[in-house]
Protein backbone atom coordinates (compact mmCIF):
# COMPACT_ATOMS: atom_id res chain seq x y z
CA UNK A 1 0.00 0.00 0.00
CA UNK A 2 1.31 3.68 -0.77
CA UNK A 3 0.40 5.07 3.28
CA UNK A 4 1.13 8.47 3.73
CA UNK A 5 2.04 8.93 7.43
CA UNK A 6 1.50 12.64 9.20
CA UNK A 7 3.40 13.84 12.04
CA UNK A 8 6.61 14.42 13.50
CA UNK A 9 6.99 12.33 17.03
CA UNK A 10 8.18 9.53 17.98
CA UNK A 11 4.32 7.86 17.95
CA UNK A 12 4.79 8.31 14.24
CA UNK A 13 8.42 6.70 14.00
CA UNK A 14 6.90 3.86 16.38
CA UNK A 15 3.61 3.36 13.60
CA UNK A 16 6.10 3.45 10.42
CA UNK A 17 8.54 1.18 12.05
CA UNK A 18 5.16 -1.53 13.07
CA UNK A 19 4.17 -0.62 8.95
CA UNK A 20 8.11 -1.63 7.92
CA UNK A 21 7.90 -4.91 9.91
CA UNK A 22 5.24 -6.32 7.44
CA UNK A 23 5.33 -9.53 5.32
CA UNK A 24 3.77 -7.18 2.80
CA UNK A 25 5.72 -3.92 1.64
CA UNK A 26 4.60 -0.80 1.95
CA UNK A 27 5.32 2.85 0.45
CA UNK A 28 5.08 5.04 3.13
CA UNK A 29 5.93 8.31 3.32
CA UNK A 30 6.18 10.97 6.53
CA UNK A 31 5.17 14.39 6.46
CA UNK A 32 7.00 15.94 8.01
CA UNK A 33 8.75 13.30 9.67
CA UNK A 34 12.05 14.01 11.82
CA UNK A 35 15.90 12.63 11.49
CA UNK A 36 15.06 9.49 12.75
CA UNK A 37 12.28 8.57 10.22
CA UNK A 38 13.95 10.07 7.56
CA UNK A 39 16.68 7.55 7.97
CA UNK A 40 13.91 4.56 7.15
CA UNK A 41 11.65 6.28 4.96
CA UNK A 42 10.91 9.62 2.29
CA UNK A 43 9.99 12.55 3.91
CA UNK A 44 8.51 15.38 2.63
CA UNK A 45 8.36 19.12 3.80
CA UNK A 46 4.98 19.91 4.22
CA UNK A 47 2.98 21.40 7.05
CA UNK A 48 0.32 18.16 8.34
CA UNK A 49 -2.42 20.72 9.57
CA UNK A 50 -2.60 22.48 5.71
CA UNK A 51 -5.83 20.66 4.67
CA UNK A 52 -5.62 21.40 0.70
CA UNK A 53 -1.62 20.93 1.00
CA UNK A 54 -2.13 17.44 2.42
CA UNK A 55 -5.50 16.47 0.19
CA UNK A 56 -3.38 17.65 -2.91
CA UNK A 57 -0.04 16.07 -1.96
CA UNK A 58 -2.31 12.20 -1.09
CA UNK A 59 -3.83 13.11 -5.08
CA UNK A 60 -1.20 13.97 -6.82
CA UNK A 61 0.77 10.74 -5.17
CA UNK A 62 -1.96 8.36 -5.13
CA UNK A 63 -1.81 7.55 -1.39
CA UNK A 64 -4.56 4.41 -0.75
CA UNK A 65 -4.28 5.53 3.30
CA UNK A 66 -3.67 8.42 5.41
CA UNK A 67 -2.82 7.93 9.11
CA UNK A 68 -3.04 10.92 11.05
CA UNK A 69 -0.82 10.94 14.06
CA UNK A 70 -1.36 13.85 16.01
CA UNK A 71 -4.01 16.11 17.04
CA UNK A 72 -3.40 19.51 15.47
CA UNK A 73 -4.47 18.15 11.76
CA UNK A 74 -7.49 16.67 13.22
CA UNK A 75 -9.04 19.52 14.84
CA UNK A 76 -8.02 21.52 11.91
CA UNK A 77 -9.84 19.23 9.51
CA UNK A 78 -7.66 17.09 7.52
CA UNK A 79 -9.31 14.30 7.83
CA UNK A 80 -12.90 15.68 6.51
CA UNK A 81 -10.83 17.20 2.84
CA UNK A 82 -8.96 13.54 2.14
CA UNK A 83 -12.63 12.05 2.95
CA UNK A 84 -14.31 14.65 1.05
CA UNK A 85 -11.90 13.83 -2.34
CA UNK A 86 -12.32 9.86 -1.33
CA UNK A 87 -9.28 8.80 -0.19
CA UNK A 88 -8.90 6.55 2.93
CA UNK A 89 -8.06 8.25 6.21
CA UNK A 90 -7.39 7.31 9.74
CA UNK A 91 -8.30 9.73 11.78
CA UNK A 92 -11.45 11.89 12.69
CA UNK A 93 -13.15 14.10 11.54
CA UNK A 94 -12.85 17.99 12.85
CA UNK A 95 -16.19 17.43 14.48
CA UNK A 96 -15.22 14.03 16.03
CA UNK A 97 -11.87 15.25 17.12
CA UNK A 98 -13.62 17.75 19.42
CA UNK A 99 -13.50 14.63 22.08
CA UNK A 100 -10.09 15.98 22.67
CA UNK A 101 -10.35 19.32 21.25
CA UNK A 102 -12.75 20.62 23.61
CA UNK A 103 -13.16 18.95 27.16
CA UNK A 104 -16.44 20.22 27.70
CA UNK A 105 -18.02 18.80 24.34
CA UNK A 106 -16.47 15.45 25.84
CA UNK A 107 -17.97 15.53 29.07
CA UNK A 108 -21.16 16.39 26.98
CA UNK A 109 -20.93 13.31 24.96
CA UNK A 110 -20.25 11.38 28.32
CA UNK A 111 -23.21 12.49 29.98
CA UNK A 112 -24.95 11.77 27.24
CA UNK A 113 -24.35 7.95 26.17
CA UNK A 114 -23.81 7.19 30.09
CA UNK A 115 -20.21 6.65 30.50
CA UNK A 116 -18.70 6.88 34.21
CA UNK A 117 -16.66 10.15 34.54
CA UNK A 118 -15.81 12.75 37.23
CA UNK A 119 -17.58 15.43 38.32
CA UNK A 120 -16.76 18.48 36.49
CA UNK A 121 -17.81 22.63 36.02
CA UNK A 122 -17.53 24.63 33.39
CA UNK A 123 -16.22 27.97 34.43
CA UNK A 124 -16.31 31.14 32.47
CA UNK A 125 -14.90 33.43 34.42
CA UNK A 126 -12.60 33.78 37.78
CA UNK A 127 -15.17 34.18 39.85
CA UNK A 128 -16.98 30.68 38.62
CA UNK A 129 -13.86 29.16 38.37
CA UNK A 130 -13.30 30.29 42.24
CA UNK A 131 -16.52 28.97 43.14
CA UNK A 132 -16.22 25.51 41.80
CA UNK A 133 -12.73 25.09 43.34
CA UNK A 134 -14.30 25.80 46.83
CA UNK A 135 -16.97 23.66 46.37
CA UNK A 136 -15.11 20.51 44.65
CA UNK A 137 -12.11 21.21 47.44
CA UNK A 138 -8.34 19.88 47.27
CA UNK A 139 -6.94 18.31 45.67
CA UNK A 140 -8.15 20.83 42.76
CA UNK A 141 -8.08 19.38 39.05
CA UNK A 142 -8.33 22.48 36.38
CA UNK A 143 -7.91 21.96 33.06
CA UNK A 144 -7.80 24.31 30.33
CA UNK A 145 -11.13 23.71 27.64
CA UNK A 146 -9.17 23.60 24.63
CA UNK A 147 -5.87 22.05 23.06
CA UNK A 148 -2.79 22.82 25.29
CA UNK A 149 -0.41 20.52 24.46
CA UNK A 150 -0.17 18.76 27.46
CA UNK A 151 0.08 22.16 29.57
CA UNK A 152 -3.26 22.37 30.06
CA UNK A 153 -4.12 20.38 33.40
CA UNK A 154 -3.25 21.63 36.77
CA UNK A 155 -3.22 18.44 39.52
CA UNK A 156 -2.67 20.62 42.78
CA UNK A 157 -3.50 20.76 46.82
CA UNK A 158 -2.44 24.64 46.40
CA UNK A 159 -5.22 26.30 46.05
CA UNK A 160 -3.65 29.81 44.97
CA UNK A 161 -2.32 27.77 41.96
CA UNK A 162 -5.31 25.99 41.09
CA UNK A 163 -6.74 30.07 40.87
CA UNK A 164 -3.78 30.83 39.23
CA UNK A 165 -3.66 28.17 36.79
CA UNK A 166 -7.64 29.02 36.03
CA UNK A 167 -6.66 32.63 35.48
CA UNK A 168 -4.26 31.97 32.93
CA UNK A 169 -6.29 29.42 30.87
CA UNK A 170 -9.21 31.94 31.39
CA UNK A 171 -7.28 33.81 28.71
CA UNK A 172 -7.09 31.02 26.48
CA UNK A 173 -11.28 30.17 26.73
CA UNK A 174 -13.15 28.17 29.60
CA UNK A 175 -11.50 25.95 32.19
CA UNK A 176 -13.26 23.08 33.97
CA UNK A 177 -12.91 22.34 37.54
CA UNK A 178 -12.87 18.53 38.08
CA UNK A 179 -13.28 16.09 41.01
CA UNK A 180 -10.34 14.55 42.24
CA UNK A 181 -10.00 11.06 41.20
CA UNK A 182 -7.38 8.62 43.16
CA UNK A 183 -6.23 5.11 41.09
CA UNK A 184 -4.19 3.57 38.86
CA UNK A 185 -3.95 4.77 35.38
CA UNK A 186 -4.99 3.31 32.31
CA UNK A 187 -4.26 4.11 28.56
CA UNK A 188 -6.51 1.81 26.51
CA UNK A 189 -6.63 2.50 22.91
CA UNK A 190 -9.66 1.41 19.92
CA UNK A 191 -9.69 1.37 16.95
CA UNK A 192 -13.11 2.44 15.27
CA UNK A 193 -14.65 2.51 11.42
CA UNK A 194 -17.19 4.92 13.22
CA UNK A 195 -19.40 1.79 14.51
CA UNK A 196 -17.16 -0.85 15.40
CA UNK A 197 -14.28 -1.01 17.70
CA UNK A 198 -11.40 -3.26 18.38
CA UNK A 199 -9.30 -3.12 21.07
CA UNK A 200 -5.36 -2.61 21.19
CA UNK A 201 -3.61 -3.97 24.55
CA UNK A 202 -3.30 -1.77 27.60
CA UNK A 203 -0.56 0.14 28.70
CA UNK A 204 0.48 2.60 31.17
CA UNK A 205 1.93 6.05 30.77
CA UNK A 206 4.22 7.93 33.47
CA UNK A 207 2.76 11.60 32.96
CA UNK A 208 5.15 13.66 35.66
CA UNK A 209 8.73 14.55 34.54
CA UNK A 210 10.04 13.53 37.68
CA UNK A 211 10.82 9.60 39.36
CA UNK A 212 8.33 8.50 42.15
CA UNK A 213 5.99 10.78 40.00
CA UNK A 214 6.71 13.77 41.18
CA UNK A 215 7.25 17.07 38.94
CA UNK A 216 5.11 18.72 36.65
CA UNK A 217 2.79 17.42 33.73
CA UNK A 218 4.57 16.24 30.92
CA UNK A 219 3.50 14.48 27.69
CA UNK A 220 4.40 11.20 28.70
CA UNK A 221 7.70 10.41 30.05
CA UNK A 222 8.11 6.88 29.51
CA UNK A 223 5.04 3.27 29.54
CA UNK A 224 5.14 0.02 29.54
CA UNK A 225 2.51 -2.71 28.14
CA UNK A 226 0.91 -5.55 29.17
CA UNK A 227 -0.90 -4.29 32.42
CA UNK A 228 -0.93 -7.94 34.67
CA UNK A 229 -2.50 -6.44 37.12
CA UNK A 230 -5.36 -5.57 35.39
CA UNK A 231 -8.99 -7.17 36.63
CA UNK A 232 -10.14 -9.93 34.53
CA UNK A 233 -12.84 -8.95 31.66
CA UNK A 234 -11.14 -4.96 32.22
CA UNK A 235 -10.77 -4.81 28.57
CA UNK A 236 -13.99 -5.83 28.02
CA UNK A 237 -16.00 -3.75 30.64
CA UNK A 238 -14.24 -0.92 29.00
CA UNK A 239 -16.00 -1.48 25.55
CA UNK A 240 -19.31 -2.08 26.80
CA UNK A 241 -19.66 0.87 29.32
CA UNK A 242 -17.19 3.63 27.64
CA UNK A 243 -15.94 2.84 23.79
CA UNK A 244 -19.19 1.73 22.54
CA UNK A 245 -21.59 4.14 24.36
CA UNK A 246 -19.30 6.90 23.19
CA UNK A 247 -19.02 5.82 19.23
CA UNK A 248 -22.50 5.29 18.95
CA UNK A 249 -23.52 8.68 20.67
CA UNK A 250 -20.85 10.42 17.91
CA UNK A 251 -22.59 8.33 15.13
CA UNK A 252 -26.00 9.42 15.99
CA UNK A 253 -24.83 12.63 16.02
CA UNK A 254 -23.63 12.52 12.43
CA UNK A 255 -20.10 12.67 13.64
CA UNK A 256 -18.98 8.98 13.40
CA UNK A 257 -15.57 8.71 14.86
CA UNK A 258 -12.98 7.24 12.60
CA UNK A 259 -9.63 6.34 14.05
CA UNK A 260 -8.10 5.78 16.99
CA UNK A 261 -10.09 6.19 20.68
CA UNK A 262 -7.80 6.77 23.42
CA UNK A 263 -9.62 6.54 26.37
CA UNK A 264 -7.52 7.41 29.59
CA UNK A 265 -8.77 5.79 32.60
CA UNK A 266 -8.59 5.71 36.26
CA UNK A 267 -9.13 3.02 38.52
CA UNK A 268 -10.99 4.23 40.98
CA UNK A 269 -12.62 1.99 44.28
CA UNK A 270 -15.51 3.36 42.98
CA UNK A 271 -14.91 1.91 39.13
CA UNK A 272 -13.70 2.68 36.26
CA UNK A 273 -13.81 6.60 35.10
CA UNK A 274 -13.01 8.26 32.24
CA UNK A 275 -10.64 11.24 32.62
CA UNK A 276 -9.62 12.06 28.86
CA UNK A 277 -9.72 10.86 25.61
CA UNK A 278 -7.95 11.46 22.71
CA UNK A 279 -8.42 11.28 19.03
CA UNK A 280 -5.24 9.44 18.08
CA UNK A 281 -2.11 6.84 19.32
CA UNK A 282 -1.06 8.40 22.39
CA UNK A 283 2.57 9.14 22.86
CA UNK A 284 4.41 7.28 24.63
CA UNK A 285 2.01 4.71 25.08
CA UNK A 286 2.21 3.34 20.92
CA UNK A 287 6.25 2.44 21.45
CA UNK A 288 5.01 -0.40 23.82
CA UNK A 289 1.59 -1.15 22.01
CA UNK A 290 2.91 -1.89 18.64
CA UNK A 291 6.20 -3.98 19.03
CA UNK A 292 3.67 -6.32 20.53
CA UNK A 293 1.11 -6.01 17.67
CA UNK A 294 1.17 -9.15 15.84
CA UNK A 295 -1.56 -8.74 13.88
CA UNK A 296 -0.50 -6.48 11.11
CA UNK A 297 -1.53 -2.68 12.05
CA UNK A 298 -2.20 -1.47 7.98
CA UNK A 299 -5.08 -3.52 7.45
CA UNK A 300 -6.23 -2.81 10.42
CA UNK A 301 -5.93 0.85 9.73
CA UNK A 302 -6.92 0.56 6.33
CA UNK A 303 -10.33 -1.54 7.82
CA UNK A 304 -11.35 1.24 10.19
CA UNK A 305 -10.38 4.07 7.64
CA UNK A 306 -13.17 1.94 5.26
CA UNK A 307 -15.82 0.89 7.46
CA UNK A 308 -14.71 -2.81 7.18
CA UNK A 309 -13.55 -3.54 11.26
CA UNK A 310 -16.91 -5.55 11.77
CA UNK A 311 -15.22 -8.30 9.90
CA UNK A 312 -12.20 -8.34 11.78
CA UNK A 313 -11.68 -10.56 15.28
CA UNK A 314 -9.55 -8.99 17.26
CA UNK A 315 -5.89 -7.48 17.12
CA UNK A 316 -3.37 -10.10 18.37
CA UNK A 317 -0.43 -9.06 20.81
CA UNK A 318 2.63 -11.18 21.47
CA UNK A 319 3.07 -12.36 25.14
CA UNK A 320 6.37 -10.29 25.40
CA UNK A 321 6.61 -6.80 27.31
CA UNK A 322 7.81 -3.69 26.20
CA UNK A 323 9.14 -1.15 27.95
CA UNK A 324 9.58 2.73 26.08
CA UNK A 325 11.93 5.42 28.34
CA UNK A 326 12.04 9.37 26.87
CA UNK A 327 15.19 11.26 27.02
CA UNK A 328 13.89 14.82 27.28
CA UNK A 329 15.91 17.80 26.95
CA UNK A 330 17.39 19.71 29.92
CA UNK A 331 14.47 21.83 31.27
CA UNK A 332 11.64 19.92 29.93
CA UNK A 333 8.65 20.53 30.58
CA UNK A 334 9.02 24.19 31.43
CA UNK A 335 11.76 25.89 28.58
CA UNK A 336 13.55 22.69 27.15
CA UNK A 337 17.19 23.83 25.40
CA UNK A 338 17.12 22.91 22.29
CA UNK A 339 20.04 22.52 19.54
CA UNK A 340 22.43 19.93 21.34
CA UNK A 341 24.19 17.07 19.68
CA UNK A 342 22.86 13.58 20.54
CA UNK A 343 25.91 10.83 20.58
CA UNK A 344 25.85 7.37 21.07
CA UNK A 345 22.70 6.55 18.79
CA UNK A 346 24.81 4.13 16.75
CA UNK A 347 26.17 1.87 19.84
CA UNK A 348 23.08 0.94 21.14
CA UNK A 349 22.08 -2.69 21.12
CA UNK A 350 19.05 -4.90 22.00
CA UNK A 351 16.58 -1.50 21.54
CA UNK A 352 14.87 0.43 18.80
CA UNK A 353 14.80 4.20 19.48
CA UNK A 354 11.79 6.09 18.19
CA UNK A 355 12.78 9.99 17.10
CA UNK A 356 10.56 12.43 18.94
CA UNK A 357 12.03 15.82 18.60
CA UNK A 358 15.51 15.19 16.19
CA UNK A 359 17.57 16.91 13.18
CA UNK A 360 20.11 15.89 11.40
CA UNK A 361 22.70 18.81 11.66
CA UNK A 362 26.26 18.65 9.60
CA UNK A 363 25.83 14.76 10.15
CA UNK A 364 25.14 14.53 13.66
CA UNK A 365 21.76 14.08 15.50
CA UNK A 366 20.58 17.01 17.39
CA UNK A 367 17.89 17.47 19.75
CA UNK A 368 14.83 20.02 18.57
CA UNK A 369 12.28 19.92 20.84
CA UNK A 370 11.27 18.87 24.51
CA UNK A 371 10.70 14.63 23.97
CA UNK A 372 13.83 13.97 22.39
CA UNK A 373 13.55 10.23 21.84
CA UNK A 374 12.00 7.27 23.37
CA UNK A 375 14.11 4.00 23.65
CA UNK A 376 12.11 0.99 23.40
CA UNK A 377 12.55 -2.63 24.93
CA UNK A 378 10.90 -5.95 24.22
CA UNK A 379 11.96 -8.75 26.70
CA UNK A 380 10.24 -12.07 28.33
CA UNK A 381 9.22 -10.27 31.25
CA UNK A 382 9.63 -6.05 33.01
CA UNK A 383 12.61 -6.87 34.17
CA UNK A 384 14.47 -8.01 30.92
CA UNK A 385 12.71 -5.37 29.17
CA UNK A 386 14.00 -2.23 31.65
CA UNK A 387 17.51 -3.37 31.71
CA UNK A 388 17.91 -3.41 28.30
CA UNK A 389 16.40 -0.18 27.92
CA UNK A 390 18.14 1.76 30.43
CA UNK A 391 21.39 0.15 29.04
CA UNK A 392 20.61 1.70 26.13
CA UNK A 393 20.43 5.07 27.51
CA UNK A 394 23.32 4.77 29.42
CA UNK A 395 25.07 4.53 25.93
CA UNK A 396 22.89 7.52 24.52
CA UNK A 397 24.54 10.96 25.44
CA UNK A 398 22.59 14.53 25.80
CA UNK A 399 24.21 17.20 27.57
CA UNK A 400 20.98 18.42 30.35
CA UNK A 401 19.50 15.36 29.09
CA UNK A 402 17.11 13.67 31.49
CA UNK A 403 14.98 10.33 32.14
CA UNK A 404 13.06 8.84 35.02
CA UNK A 405 14.68 5.92 36.40
CA UNK A 406 11.56 4.06 37.89
CA UNK A 407 9.56 3.21 34.29
CA UNK A 408 7.79 -0.22 34.69
CA UNK A 409 9.60 -0.94 38.13
CA UNK A 410 6.88 -2.02 39.81
CA UNK A 411 6.19 -4.50 37.19
CA UNK A 412 9.50 -5.93 37.41
CA UNK A 413 9.77 -6.45 41.30
P1 LIG B 1 -5.30 14.74 31.07
O1 LIG B 1 -4.53 15.60 30.13
O2 LIG B 1 -6.74 15.10 31.21
O3 LIG B 1 -5.04 13.27 30.89
O4 LIG B 1 -4.63 14.98 32.49
C1 LIG B 1 -3.25 14.76 32.68
C2 LIG B 1 -3.05 14.00 33.97
O5 LIG B 1 -3.60 14.73 35.07
C3 LIG B 1 -3.77 12.66 34.02
O6 LIG B 1 -3.04 11.65 33.42
C4 LIG B 1 -3.90 12.45 35.50
O7 LIG B 1 -2.70 11.97 36.06
C5 LIG B 1 -4.15 13.83 36.02
N1 LIG B 1 -5.60 14.06 36.10
C6 LIG B 1 -6.42 14.56 35.17
N2 LIG B 1 -7.69 14.62 35.61
C7 LIG B 1 -7.68 14.15 36.86
C8 LIG B 1 -8.68 13.96 37.88
N3 LIG B 1 -9.95 14.30 37.67
N4 LIG B 1 -8.30 13.43 39.05
C9 LIG B 1 -7.00 13.09 39.27
N5 LIG B 1 -6.01 13.26 38.38
C10 LIG B 1 -6.34 13.78 37.19
N1 LIG C 1 0.62 9.98 26.65
C1 LIG C 1 -0.48 10.86 26.69
C2 LIG C 1 -0.99 11.30 25.41
O1 LIG C 1 -0.59 10.84 24.35
O2 LIG C 1 -1.86 12.17 25.40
Amino acid sequence: MRILVLGSGAREHAIITSLLGEPERHEITAAPGNAGIAAVVPVVALDPTRKDVVSQYAIDNDIQLVVIGPEAPLVAGVADALRQRGIPVFGPGKAAAQLEGSKTFAKRVMDEAGVPTGRATRAGTLAEATEAIDEYGAPYVIKADGLAAGKGVLVTEDRDAALAHADFWLGHGAVLVEEFLAGQEVSLFLLSDGHTVLPLSPAQDYKRALDGDEGPNTGGMGAYSPLPWLPEGFVDEVIETIAVPTIRQLASEDTPFIGLLYCGLILTDRGTRVIEFNARFGDPETQVVLPRLVTPLSGLLFAAATGGLGSLPRPEFSDDVAVTVVLASEGYPEQPVTGREITGLADVVDVTVAHAATALVKGEFVATGGRVLSVVATGPDFAAARAKAYRALGTIHLEGGHYRTDIAKRVAE
